[in-house]
């Protein structure tokens, strides 16, 4: 079977597509034959090695893992002995993220308990749009902590993989958002349902006269005491942290300025591929309130162009690999 490997750390040109031996499912693995991936910023950090301190657990010369891809859509094809809970022609989804990458490939083997079930009336392509950045939105928008109808919800970085899905899932709640990303976006966010936009090429959302009840910061290029200015009082901020230096001062900074200033500002933990978050995920869509959107899917022969597409910024949703 094919599958995308790379052997370094390295930009993208690392990569290169595989002929390797075909998977075979341990104690409580199965084989998923791949029907649909997508990729995410997380995947490009995994291919630098980024941030170093990460490679303690992926390897500290080389990585110890070939494997490529964590967004995966797919159908069950083969079950480990002792593997309950799923059976082959099982329609699965997943965020191999803390389950062994890979995803871009015609197969690939994973813990039986890393996959959700698929409910049918989702296609394989919305799937494989949703695990990682969606979870990420879901997470980020719970630690604001509920969103009251009509409260006044920043998404700062909306235009990327997560924020799609955080200006609609905060749409849903019955927010009034306001979402920030370059200029060349506005109408895509707008298309997403954004009720204001913002171009922070050309105005600093921190600076301006808008207060918010929320702040989601999917960018994470400013500090916590730039996103205080903009907050109502209680107003709650939480950043997707991007970087060591970013989380060491929006962890031990943000409690403090939040208790001094009566807001609340605090990073929050990340748990991938959570089942209740996939499961929420489907309801939102089978709802309609959340559309994944996808801007190209790409044959897995050209899985290193799609991986230039993403790091180009220039996607308008997600980037799907169709092995
Ligand atoms: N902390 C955690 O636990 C955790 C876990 C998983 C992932 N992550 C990280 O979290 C990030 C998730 O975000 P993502 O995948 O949505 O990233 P993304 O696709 O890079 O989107 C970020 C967006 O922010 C925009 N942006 C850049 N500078 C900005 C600014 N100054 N103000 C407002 N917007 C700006 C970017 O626009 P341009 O195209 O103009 O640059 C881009 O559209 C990834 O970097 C991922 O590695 C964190």
């Amino acid at each position: 079977m094919r599958a995308l490997v790379r052997d370094t750390y390295g930009p993208v040109d690392v990569l290169r597509l595989a002929t390797v031996e075909s998977p075979v499912p341990g104690p409580g693995e199965v084989v998923v034959r791949v029907r649909a991936a997508s990729l995410n910023m997380a995947d490009l950090d995994h291919l630098l090695g980024r941030p170093r301190a990460s490679r303690v657990a992926t390897g500290l010369v080389r990585p110890t893992n070939r494997g490529v891809g964590v967004d995966v859509a797919g159908t069950v094809e083969a079950v480990g002995p002792e593997t309950t809970g799923c059976r082959p022609g099982d329609r699965v989804w997943a965020d191999l993220f803390d389950a062994g990458h890979g995803a871009l490939a015609d197969r690939v083997r994973v813990p039986a308990s890393a996959l959700s079930p698929l409910p049918d009336h989702i296609s394989f392509d919305d799937a494989a749009a949703a695990p990682h950045s969606g979870s990420l939105a879901l997470q980020s928008l719970g630690a604001v902590g509920p969103i009251r109808p009509g409260e006044r919800v920043l998404i700062n970085g909306a235009g990327g993989c997560v924020g799609p899905f955080a200006v609609q899932i905060a749409k849903a709640r019955g927010a009034e958002v306001t979402a920030v990303d370059h200029g060349d976006k506005l109408d895509f966010l707008r298309e997403l349902g954004a009720d204001h936009v913002i171009d922070y090429t050309r105005e600093d959302v921190t600076r301006g006269d808008r207060r918010f009840d929320a702040v989601v910061d999917i960018a994470d290029t400013r500090s916590v005491l730039a996103f205080r200015r903009c907050l109502t009082p209680g107003g709650r901020y939480v950043p997707i942290v991007r970087g060591i230096g970013s989380l060491v001062e929006k962890v031990l900074l943000g409690p403090v300025l939040g208790r001094l200033t009566g807001t609340r500002m605090h990073a929050f933990l990340w748990s991938p591929n959570q089942r209740r978050d996939l499961d929420e995920l489907a309801g939102l869509i089978a709802s309609g309130a959340v559309r994944p959107r996808i801007d190209r899917r790409y044959g897995l022969d050209d899985a290193v162009l799609a991986f230039r597409r993403l790091e180009s910024g220039a996607a308008r949703g997600k980037v799907l690999v169709i092995p």
